[in-house]
């Protein structure tokens, strides 16, 4: 699958395209609450923190401290950075953080980026204290048939499948001394309608969309605008997992 290049152009469309607006993650702020424990005054480790759209939910969700740590300039110079946000240039599989030093970690679509996910794995143990979890956001291979993108441009399921799947990441992790807590498929609204989310539709954000050539991506956008027409009040709604390791 064709990797994005995150300079200034890919992160300004990325911030536009795929963020997900903050009242259609409800489900996910529920369930991220139930399984990580966390509490005011906390810190949370967001490794590969893209934009930050996940680091200034955690922080205004729960109340925590992040170290949002992204390895990309034109990524992390859209992080707004506050006295409750740290933005740190680093890699998942070498953090440039002390033992110890965060509750939780929070890894959102960025499993597939890793070059050696056994070492993020080990890493992660380092940084985090006893008991801290890891709380992985992702599409996994065989899980992601309600995920838009696979919907619409089912040609996309096929790069998931080179994903690292449930039981590679749980192995992963189990060498570093994590177990699976949980697994959960969690619904997200990605637009109000079909129609607002073909419109934030942005190839050139999406490592998922920019692999298909030109038939299939105009192929797909003409299924999901006829499904837009057909139900024009049809929220948007995605699915993706949220895989707890602890
Ligand atoms: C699809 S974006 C997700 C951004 C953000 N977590 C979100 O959910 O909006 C993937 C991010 O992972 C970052 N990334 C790529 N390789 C990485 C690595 N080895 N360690 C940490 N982050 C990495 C990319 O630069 C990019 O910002």
């Amino acid at each position: 699958m064709a990797a994005i290049r995150y300079d200034a152009a890919a992160a300004e469309a990325y911030r536009r395209a795929r963020e997900i607006p903050r009242d259609g993650l409800t489900a996910w702020r529920a369930a991220i609450g139930a399984s990580a424990r966390l509490a005011p005054g906390m810190t949370v480790l967001d490794v590969g923190a893209g934009t930050g759209a996940f680091a200034t939910a955690f922080r205004d969700w729960y109340g925590v401290r992040v170290l949002a740590v992204e390895p990309a300039d034109a990524m992390r110079a859209l992080v707004p950075a506050d006295d409750r946000i740290e933005v740190v240039a680093g890699r998942a599989e070498s953090l440039p953080l002390p033992d110890g030093c965060a509750d939780a970690a929070w890894l959102g679509s960025v499993l597939h980026h890793l070059a050696d996910l056994d070492a993020a794995a080990h890493e992660l143990r380092r940084v985090l204290r006893p008991g801290g979890r890891v709380l992985v956001r992702n599409a996994f291979p065989g899980r992601c048939s309600r995920d838009l993108r696979v919907r619409f441009f089912p040609e996309t399921a096929a790069g998931i499948d080179d994903y690292p799947g449930v039981e590679r990441v749980c192995a992963a992790f189990a060498a570093a001394g994590f177990t699976r807590l949980s697994l959960e498929s969690l619904p997200q609204q990605n637009a109000p309608t079909l129609a607002e989310f073909a419109d934030r539709i942005r190839r050139d954000a999406d490592s998922k969309l920019a692999s298909l050539g030109d038939a299939r991506f105009e192929a797909g956008m003409a299924r999901l605008r006829s499904a837009a027409a057909a139900d024009p009040a049809a929220p948007a709604t995605s699915w993706m997992d949220l895989l707890v390791l602890g």
